[in-house]
């Protein structure tokens, strides 16, 4: 068996056995691929697709790359969440406390960006000092002490899909169902957790851009969860403009403070207390949806989820007074506004034309070895269905110097679209779980 003979294979449209796929992952895994040629075979899935079938396997070998976390040393129902990625998705950083604020522990492992949409774990490095890489010990201690941890993903847990990601967020391969589903999927099953709350996003922002594919996609991962004794709710959630106001490292950190302040956008906010909902209800904390709401909207307004946070982010090096200064947080060298030429209502935003001008002030990656500038970004004041002012401030762009400043307002202003008039959208289209799919 060689490589190119299966790039070829499925670059004809062909089905690729077991034994292909695992020979494959294992040869990336040992960094027996270069690049280029997995890149090749990316790129052929990308246009061709997989089976069912094949996309099990794949999911499989991806998972049993590496190491399987153990966590039961945690008592009770592990619960974790994923997101299928979308411009300005900052969710983990206000679930993830509020949920351990409820007595739920969360031991999550994150991801970096991958193509127009951000990364948790670029937006926690944006916090001076934190520390995404921790040791198993440390890990545990954080768990089973304060009932939170986030860590990006350790060389160990699925390695091939460490390697994969990262290609595929510079070759222009990242919207593909089989893949999203394999690399989702195969770290969820390589750390230890019983249920998984998905958020499978949906729209401009994000890489499905059709209810249709991301329900397929959602299902896709519902169905792999379930073949292997998981618990899966996949929640398909409009993304159809940026999520909230940030887009951009530490501004989504900002953003995210001030949500567990109490003080959110109202899209976000709301889409926070739904999955915050749906993972205590798998976690047996709440006993319904209604239940899990108030004590989540308890734990903002008492501040035990803001102490989470203080708590995680000190426990892991990051100085916890930028939750009173944001001044802390890096700051972008050129700030200008961007101002509505009309009276008007907003009647959209497009998402990846906001997220591929937040990589071109350096928010996010355009090579592997790109270096990600956390102060730039943008706050996006105006979200579908606000009436506007002429003159009236709806973006604020941060860039590292004027010239990229200038370009990206440009850039921003060219993702709004305006009308007369215009309607907000809810955020929970519909989800599936092992009955089929809901819709609300
Ligand atoms: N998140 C992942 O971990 N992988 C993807 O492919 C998309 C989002």
């Amino acid at each position: 068996m060689n490589i190119v003979e299966i790039i070829k294979k499925k670059r004809d449209k062909g089905e690729l056995s077991d034994e292909e796929i695992r020979f494959f992952i294992k040869s990336v895994t040992e960094g027996g691929v270069p690049d280029y040629q997995t890149s090749a075979l990316l790129m052929a899935v990308y246009l061709n697709g997989m089976t069912d079938g094949e996309i099990s396997v794949l999911t499989d070998a991806m998972a049993g790359s590496g190491d399987k976390i153990d966590l039961s040393y945690i008592d009770g129902i592990k619960v974790d969440k994923h997101s299928s990625g979308g411009v300005g998705d900052k969710t983990t950083l206000v679930v993830a406390p509020m949920v351990a604020a409820c007595g739920l522990p969360v031991a999550k492992m994150s991801g970096r960006g991958l193509g127009f949409s951000g990364g948790t774990i670029d937006k926690l490095e944006a916090i001076p000092g934190f520390r995404t890489s921790l040791t198993e010990e440390e890990f545990v201690t954080f768990i089973k002490r304060d009932g939170i941890a986030l860590m990006g993903q350790t060389k160990n847990v699925a390695p091939a899909d460490k390697k994969l990601y990262a290609l595929r967020d510079v070759t222009g391969t990242v919207e593909s169902i089989p893949l999203i589903a394999a690399s989702i999927m195969s770290k969820k099953l390589a750390c230890g957790s019983d249920s998984i709350v998905l958020d499978v996003k949906c729209g401009s922002g994000a890489f499905m851009k059709t209810f249709e594919s991301a329900v397929l996609l959602a299902e896709k991962m519902e169905r792999i969860g379930r073949a292997n004794g998981r618990n899966v709710y996949a929640l398909i959630t409009d993304m159809d403009q940026p999520l909230g106001c940030a887009v951009g490292n530490a501004l989504e950190v900002k953003e995210a403070i001030e949500t567990l302040k109490g003080r959110g956008s109202e899209d976000f906010t709301e889409l926070c207390y739904i999955i915050s909902s749906f993972m205590l209800v798998a976690g047996e904390k709440a006993g319904d949806l209604n239940e899990a709401r108030e004590m989540l909207m308890k734990s903002v307004d008492n501040g035990t989820a803001l102490e989470k946070f203080r708590k995680f982010t000190k426990n892991q090096g990051g100085n916890p007074e930028i939750i009173e200064n944001y001044s802390l947080l890096p700051q972008a060298p050129a700030v200008i506004d961007l101002k509505s030429p009309v009276r008007a209502a907003v009647s959209a935003i497009d998402g990846e034309v906001i997220g591929s001008a937040a990589l071109t002030v350096k928010a996010g990656r355009l090579t592997k070895e790109d270096r990600i500038d956390h102060s730039t970004g943008f706050e996006l004041f105006a979200k579908k269905g606000d009436n506007v002012e002429e003159g009236q401030t709806i973006a604020k762009i941060y860039a590292p110097d004027e010239q990229s400043a200038r370009e990206a307002k440009e850039r921003v202003f060219s993702a709004y679209s305006f009308d007369a008039q215009a309607k907000k959208e809810k955020i929970l289209l519909g989800y599936i779980d092992r009955e089929g799919l809901h819709i609300d």
